[in-house]
């Protein structure tokens, strides 16, 4: 029986892979091991342990402050002994973190085929988002096998000179994930968060965490959260903060004291999900969120000045506002205030999955590695980028 060997560090990586993960072990065709680098470490451990996912090897690599030459040292370095007394057939990595390129490349090494999951996002734009536009088009130059979540993803890696008959069509996972929490009302484990929900109050949600945005650009979007909160009495900012000591070292000291503003810590994946769905707007400079959000018909502002995912703007459910202060204000002004504004944005549209993805993920490498075949692609618009 061939063996495939998932590896991921981080929770979006944790999200997306886990029903990917469940569907191989699911299946008789392969074993399946299940690696961690523990990249993140609380953010990882919090998504495995909702799906249920107990890691066969874990590389605990975190350092605080970690830099990116060491996550991709220490990943590469651990995995290079794994991989030498496991031998995996294929290697299956997500996206386009440090650790997922730092996996395809330990895999090239030991001469073992890599099965990209995600693949093809490009901003066009090698220095935003740093690093993983550079990361996932390091990754592409070596995986044998390229799924793309949408048509827009295959044309450019079609552009990118890889053959068409290594690349499949599935959807994102993301989707599948989505679907398994969305319908279900997890209860909030913070008590401030089940007040709100009763309350019935707006809420602007928030999420940010990107390298380039660290610093002034993170400090100037706490200034204007904190402008939002007192122009808007009766919104309430909800901002699960991100673990990383830079990222709530500038964004939240403006907004100490603001009543209407709740910080948490990282919700769990269910917990995350209900919110999304109570919130009436969401800001955020996250991959991930940018794809779930226009699901539930939830207008989403984007921190960013570009996207990789070009889908959801261009079904006009995702703006680019970049990350002035000033516009930050206006913008979600705009949508606060003006109600066809507001209704122009919330749409709910499916560009990115139909919650199979995971399912021609497994039929995809089970030809890969000579054990079955490919599915029918997951069909959508492709979008000129
Ligand atoms: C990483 C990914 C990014 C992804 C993001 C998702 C890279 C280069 N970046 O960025 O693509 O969008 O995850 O969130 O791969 N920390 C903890 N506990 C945790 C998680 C983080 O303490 O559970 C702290 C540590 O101090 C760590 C820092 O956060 O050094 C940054 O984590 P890191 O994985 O380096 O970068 P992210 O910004 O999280
Ligand atoms: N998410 C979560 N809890 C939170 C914030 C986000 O579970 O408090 C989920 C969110 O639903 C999405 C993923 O985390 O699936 C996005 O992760 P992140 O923004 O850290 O990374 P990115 O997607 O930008 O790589």
């Amino acid at each position: 029986m061939p063996s495939v060997m998932p590896i991921f560090g981080t929770r979006p990586e944790a999200i997306k892979m886990a029903p990917i993960v469940s569907a191989f072990q699911e299946s008789a065709d392969f074993d399946c091991i299940v690696t961690v680098t523990g990249q993140h470490r609380e953010m990882l451990d919090q998504v495995n342990e909702l799906f249920g996912i107990e890691p066969d090897h874990d590389l605990n690599i975190l350092q605080p402050r970690q830099s990116l030459s060491a996550i991709m040292t220490r990943t590469i370095d651990g995995l290079d002994k794994l991989f030498a007394e496991k031998k995996p057939d294929a290697v299956i990595v997500q996206g386009d973190t440090t650790t997922s390129t730092a996996g395809a490349i330990a895999a090239f090494y030991h001469g073992i085929p890599v099965v990209h999951v995600e693949a093809g996002l490009r901003s066009g734009d090698l220095f935003s988002p740093f690093p993983e536009e550079a990361n996932r088009k390091i990754t592409s130059q070596i995986a044998s096998l390229h799924l793309a979540p949408t048509s827009t993803s295959k044309a450019n890696l079609l552009a990118e000179g890889i053959a068409e008959e290594d690349i499949v069509v599935t959807g994102n996972s993301v989707i599948d994930a989505l679907l398994t929490t969305v319908d279900k009302e997890i209860p909030f484990s913070d008590p401030q968060l089940e007040d709100l929900a009763a309350s019935g109050r707006r809420i602007l949600l928030v999420t940010t965490h990107r390298r380039e945005n660290q610093g002034d650009a993170m400090r100037g979007v706490g200034r204007a959260l904190a402008r939002i909160a007192e122009a808007e009495p009766d919104l309430v900012i909800v901002l699960p903060a991100h673990k990383n000591p830079v990222v709530r070292e500038a964004v939240l000291p403006a907004l100490e004291g603001k009543e209407n503003v709740v910080v948490t810590e990282p919700l769990a994946y269910g917990e995350f999900t209900r919110m999304l769905s109570m919130a009436h707007i969401v800001l955020t400079d996250s991959g991930g969120v940018q794809e779930e959000a226009p699901s539930l018909g939830k207008p989403v502002l984007v921190m960013r000045d570009n996207t990789e995912r070009p889908e959801a703007v261009h079904a006009g459910t995702v703006a680019l506002i970049g990350t002035d202060e000033e516009t930050i204000v206006k913008q979600v002004d705009r949508l606060l205030n003006q109600q066809d504004a507001f209704d122009a944005m919330a749409n709910a549209v499916n560009p990115y999955g139909d919650g199979k993805a995971a399912e021609r993920t497994v039929a995809a490498v089970a030809e890969l590695l000579g054990v079955g075949t490919r599915l029918r692609e997951f069909g959508n618009t492709l979008i000129a980028t």
